[in-house]
């Protein structure tokens, strides 16, 4: 088969890579280092099933937790019995595809991971291009659904966030380290949706004259706005994932022996 890549007919013949002569690969192997890190600290967290629950606070990867044996706490103890693997796998998927098909994190993991390209201006190793008309990349296209299902996870995150506030011993007036983290983490995540290209096409999409829907303009012009920082809220967004867990790892696990806080 003709080549569709660098080589393919009609492309300018450049015996080298690339002409650039700054450090272009920084940035993908940067890039390659903090995903990979990621995706194995997340696997090793939602495949454990254990140290997810610390009074008054639940870790993300296990929220809502569906089944019926969650840790006591747990919100809400779901209604499945027969599921006898980790919890966080039921739900670990959605959040997972949301970030892998996401528009931003395309474009990492196709620099950084597949080098296709992996920056501008540098050649690609491979022989022919397929983009996303085919198996599996076409699966990409349903980015536009898992945003609502990220954004019903976002209710639950923001839920555990407020339920943050409640005493261990019953009652509202606690405000732990773990508070603060949990709500800064529904806050980046909430921002890391809403920026998200699918909201802005569900927001202000399909629509002829925005002078005659002035509210979604409104909303429209909001998204657009941090859209613009879209790539800024996903890193954000990952590392508050990250520690928001990893406080509530060390606390169930007893890492931590207690929590900072104070109560009222
Ligand atoms: Fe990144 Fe939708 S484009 S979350």
């Amino acid at each position: 088969m003709a080549s569709t890549g660098v080589d393919a007919p009609g492309r300018a013949k450049i015996d080298v890579r690339t002409l650039r002569t700054d450090r272009w690969w920084i940035q993908p192997l940067v890039t390659f280092l903090a995903l990979t890190a990621f995706v194995v600290y997340s696997a090793w967290r939602v495949f454990s099933g254990q140290y997810y629950v610390f009074e008054p606070y639940v870790s993300l990867y296990y929220s809502p937790c569906l089944v019926t044996t969650c840790d006591p706490g747990a919100i809400p103890a779901g209604p499945i019995s027969w599921w006898t693997l980790s919890p966080a796998l039921l739900i670990a998927w959605i959040p997972l595809t949301f970030r892998f098909t996401c528009y931003y994190y395309r474009k990492a993991y196709f620099r950084s991971f597949w080098m296709s390209p992996p920056a501008c201006a540098v050649a690609e190793p491979h022989g022919k291009y397929t983009g996303e008309r085919r198996l599996p990349l076409i699966l990409n296209n349903m980015h536009r659904y898992t945003f609502y299902l990220a954004l019903l996870l976002n209710i639950m995150l923001t839920i555990d966030a407020v339920a943050a506030f409640r005493k261990p011993e019953g009652g509202w007036g606690y405000i732990g380290l773990g508070t603060i983290i949990l709500c800064v983490n529904a806050a980046a995540l909430w921002m890391y949706t809403l920026s998200c290209h699918s909201c802005r096409n569900a927001v202000g999409g399909r629509i002829t004259h925005f002078s005659k829907h002035p509210v979604r303009y409104k909303m429209w012009t909001f998204v657009s706005r941090i859209n613009a920082h879209h790539m800024k809220w996903a890193w954000i967004s990952l590392c508050t994932v990250v520690l928001a867990d990893f406080y509530v790892y060390l606390l169930a696990s007893g890492i931590l022996s207690t929590d900072l806080h104070i109560s009222f």
